[in-house]
């Protein structure tokens, strides 16, 4: 039985938990920062975290709404799904998709009409989930920069 529920104070210590497994580059202030952020404005980021009947934190979604344009949306803002994350043991008994689901119905709730997403191009898992779950593949982008 999983338990979904909005990341708030009470939860930050799962939060950061299972932020700093998906994103173990950013340093932990970075992660606290951003919570801290996120909790500031309820309108534009959401968290919800899924817990497993032995109450331990089993998975992350964040989402925001973005008002600048998103590759390959035709409305905007549109919800964008910044991050999706269930730990290792946790896989594949639909946790993504019930967080995913909670992330769309915010969305709607907030009026957007589509929901965006990114992954990395070696993140076949990540492509999976997404086309399982009803999205469809937009673009395919290379990032450049130049030192000024
Ligand atoms: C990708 C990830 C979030 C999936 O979480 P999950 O809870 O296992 O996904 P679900 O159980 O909800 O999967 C729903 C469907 O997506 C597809 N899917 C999910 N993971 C898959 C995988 N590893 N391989 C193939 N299909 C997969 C399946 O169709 C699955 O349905 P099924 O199990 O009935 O076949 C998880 O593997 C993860 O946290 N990976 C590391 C972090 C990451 O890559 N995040 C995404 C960055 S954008």
């Amino acid at each position: 039985m999983i338990r979904i529920q909005s990341g708030a104070l009470s939860e930050q210590s799962d939060w950061l938990q299972l932020r700093r497994e998906l994103w173990p580059d950013c340093p932990p202030q970075e992660h606290q920062a951003e919570i801290r952020q996120m909790l500031a404005e309820p309108q534009r980021y959401g968290c919800w975290l899924a817990y497993g009947a032995d109450g331990v934190a089993a998975g992350l979604a964040e989402a925001a709404l973005r008002h600048d344009y998103v590759n390959g949306t035709e409305s905007s803002p549109v919800v964008f799904l910044e991050g999706i994350y269930v730990a290792p043991e946790s896989r594949r008994q639909g946790i993504a998709q019930r967080l995913i689901e909670q992330v769309a119905a915010w969305g709607r709730q907030q009026g957007c009409v589509e929901l965006a997403s990114d992954t990395s191009l070696d993140n076949l898992p990540s492509q999976t989930l997404h086309h399982a779950l009803g999205f469809e593949e937009t673009e395919r982008v290379v990032y450049f920069k130049k030192r000024l």
